[in-house]
């Protein structure tokens, strides 16, 4: 007897699929290609089939989807960040959701390093001028960087790490072996950033004007949409750096194109952006930007990790268990979960 029905919003890596499978669920997954996602209408007719959804952050999981099935028994994310899903709604209607925590900081903290490295130093700069045919003889002024490390002008360098959940914290204990000053500003953690060995509390115009790289890390909500827009680059040191690999529309975009071409700020190293997959007009040719494709946890290991989780937490969901990975775990103790179960 089937375990019950996974509807999977865009295909996951098989880790997941197959743990799926095992524990006796039927699994139905979008069938598109790669470059696409389901309509709104496709999503909804998949809520309706499943007991389960197993969602994407590219696809809204809103009341529509929801209210389509009064049997849907939960929301596994494959993704830490569940902004794409209304978790408000969710818990009205007594729909456990769940996220893949944990598995994906140490890889999304080495990609902001990454980008950090790569827009200071030039190296996407670098590779295209070597592709491009462009060197001719190494000489003392080419392709000029900022210097990351403590050495050059004598001065440590100062990383400002704007939200300090896991990953912010292990983009910030990478700075170490870079011998950096850490500020962090993040009203939610500010004890855990004063008990923190290597971060220092800032408040954030103070870490926006001493940092040489400013990195967010908040989750997206309404209090963090555009929390850094024209006001917080003006305060920026125009040789300082900013850096994103949490969600677009914590900073303002159009700003930061203002701020790149008008020298308010040396550069930008962005993996996310404010209306994904596209970019606002001029961020392209912003020289002095590096842009990724929301690579952020894209490792073969780290998305197999995230296909585990999210299945395990589809499967306690179906087997009418907690959800190890529940972000809206007050809703089993609501007469609406109640009311569900019974359906
Ligand atoms: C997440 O998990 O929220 C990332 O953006 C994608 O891995």
């Amino acid at each position: 007897m089937s375990l019950g029905r996974v509807f999977v919003t865009r295909r996951i890596r098989d880790a997941g699929l197959d743990l799926l499978t095992k524990a006796g669920a039927e699994v139905q997954v979008w069938p598109g290609g790669e470059d696409e996602g389901p309509s709104q209408d496709e999503v909804i007719e998949g809520s309706r089939w499943a007991d389960v959804l197993l969602s994407l952050l590219t696809e809204p999981v809103n009341r529509a989807v929801m209210e389509a099935n009064p049997s849907l028994r939960g929301i596994a994310q494959f993704a830490v960040g569940y902004d794409n899903i209304d978790v408000g709604v969710a818990t009205e209607l007594g729909i456990p959701v769940s996220n893949t925590p944990g598995v994906l900081t140490n890889t999304t903290a080495d990609l902001t390093w990454a980008l950090l490295l790569s827009v200071s130093r030039n190296i996407a700069t670098g590779d295209q001028y070597m592709r491009g045919g462009h060197y001719k003889l190494w000489g003392p002024n080419l392709l000029l960087g900022e210097d990351t490390s403590p050495g050059g002008d004598g001065r440590r360098k100062v990383l400002g790490v704007i939200g300090f959940g896991r990953i912010g914290e292990a983009v910030a204990r990478r700075a170490m072996g870079f011998d950096m000053r850490v500020l962090a500003y993040d009203p939610y953690a500010r004890e855990a950033i004063e008990a923190d060995d290597q971060a220092e509390w800032a408040e954030l115009d103070v870490l926006l004007g001493e940092s040489d790289f400013v990195t967010v890390h908040t989750v997206l909500s309404d209090e963090t949409r555009h929390l850094i827009s024209t006001a917080e680059f003006e305060k920026m040191k125009p040789t300082a750096y900013i850096l994103n690999a949490a969600r677009g529309p914590i900073i303002d975009e159009a700003a930061l194109v203002v701020a790149l071409n008008e020298g308010q700020i040396a550069g930008a190293g962005l993996d996310v952006y404010e209306r994904e997959p596209e970019m606002v007009e001029g961020l392209a040719q912003c020289e002095n930007a590096v842009l990724l494709p929301h690579l952020g946890s894209a490792s073969r290991g780290t998305r197999d990790k995230m296909a585990t989780v999210a299945a395990t937490n589809a499967i306690a969901m179906l087997r009418g268990d907690r959800a190890p990975n529940c972000v809206n775990p007050d809703v089993y103790d609501s007469s609406a979960y109640a009311g569900r179960s019974r359906n």
